[in-house]
């Protein structure tokens, strides 16, 4: 991997600001998210998730299943109260 690589191509995060906060003690897709925004994009990591992920492994040792993924929150949008089956208009 060329550290200058963009790793999320959303948030335009490199291989570099990543192994920097792995080396500063990101532990898990959370940690590094807080530290760089990466998985915050458009995408919301499904791009890049998996490849901090390896990273992490290749850096600390741990094995992938030990990783904690990321927290995932389901987006919030105003719906109108008949889209939850109210009358028909
Ligand atoms: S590539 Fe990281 S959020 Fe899309």
């Amino acid at each position: 991997m060329t550290e200058d690589a963009y790793i999320c191509r959303c948030e335009e995060i490199t291989g570099d600001e990543i192994m920097a906060a792995i080396r500063q003690g990101a532990r898990s897709i959370d940690a590094v998210k807080r530290r760089t925004s990466a998985c915050m994009g458009l995408c919301q990591g499904r791009s890049c998730e998996r490849l901090i992920v390896r990273l992490i492994s290749q850096e600390t040792g741990l094995p992938i299943p030990d990783i904690a993924l990321m927290t995932r929150r389901p987006p919030v949008r105003p719906i109108p109260i008949s889209a939850l089956g109210g009358e028909r208009t």
